[in-house]
């Protein structure tokens, strides 16, 4: 059975989008089949993927609100092996249409149904909040994939969406865990991003990827070619990392599954 992971950081821009993105291209091209789930209404990951968010018939809001079938929604994109279900701005809306509902965090759960069968790997790239939509990819999710940017308040983020993880595996997805802590848009020549990145590597050891991320212009101008950066520059140092953040993942994945049998 695949696994689901949240991108999730309720801070904004830090390459939760890039990460994704790049990641599942990467992850698709090793030669797994998997989806990318777009749950922000903001649609980057749709577009970056080269889907015009006007113009798609059915996005993931039809699923969690309308109970349309996945095959409806699903595209096809540029990569081999990768899948995305798009969404658009009519996401916005299910913070209000969900407010008053029961079991209100499940929604997204329930779409997605038996897909897990059908993937090796969906990842869900989350909005910059800890809302309604956020929480239902962390119980979707069987793990969290956290990017960070390390800057002054990155520690403060990370408490924060650790304990908000904490308050979701408790109340609705008690095997819910952290997948990997991922260092994004990384320069090695500011001092406080390296004190940053020590920090995080000391509190959360070997949470934290092997692989960081470098501030990369390819990785910046890939979305507005509606490509993933690695297939927009392969052999830039962006696309490279995202490449090596791939197979650190595979292997982790590999790891836990020789630890449970
Ligand atoms: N490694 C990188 N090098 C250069 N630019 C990057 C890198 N990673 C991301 N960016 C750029 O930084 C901006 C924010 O990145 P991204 O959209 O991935 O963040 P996000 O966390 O998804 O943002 P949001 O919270 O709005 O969803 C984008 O313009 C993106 O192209
Ligand atoms: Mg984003």
């Amino acid at each position: 059975m695949g696994k689901i992971v949240a991108v999730a950081n309720q801070k904004g821009g830090v390459g939760k989008t890039t990460t994704s993105v790049n990641l599942a291209s990467a992850v698709a091209l090793e030669g797994q089949s998997v989806l990318l789930v777009d749950l922000d209404p903001q649609g980057n990951a749709t577009s970056g993927l080269g889907v015009d968010t006007r113009s798609v018939r059915y996005t993931v809001y039809n699923s969690l609100i309308k109970n349309a079938a996945i095959d409806l929604v699903r595209v096809e994109t540029a990569v081999s092996g990768l899948s995305l279900l798009p969404a658009n701005a009519d996401l916005a809306g299910v913070e209000i249409e969900l407010a008053q509902e029961d079991h209100r965090e499940r929604y997204l759960k329930d779409a997605l149904g038996e897909l897990s069968d059908r993937y090796d790997v969906i990842f869900i790239d989350c909005p910059p909040a800890l809302g309604i939509l956020t929480i239902n990819a962390l119980t979707a999710a069987k793990t969290v994939l956290i990017p960070v940017q390390c800057e002054y308040y990155a520690m403060e983020g990370l408490t924060r969406l650790v304990s908000s993880i904490e308050r979701v595996r408790q109340s609705f997805n008690p095997d819910l865990s952290i997948e990997g802590i991922i260092l994004t848009m990384f320069d090695s020549r500011n001092t406080l991003a390296r004190q940053v990145a020590e920090q995080v590597r000391a509190h959360f050891k070997e949470k934290v990827y092997r692989a960081v991320i470098p501030r990369n212009i390819t990785l910046a101008e890939a979305p507005s070619y509606g490509r993933p950066g690695i297939l927009y520059n392969a052999a830039s140092s962006g696309s490279q990392a995202y490449i090596a953040l791939a197979k650190e993942f595979l292997a982790h994945g590999e790891e836990s599954t020789r630890e449970r049998t």
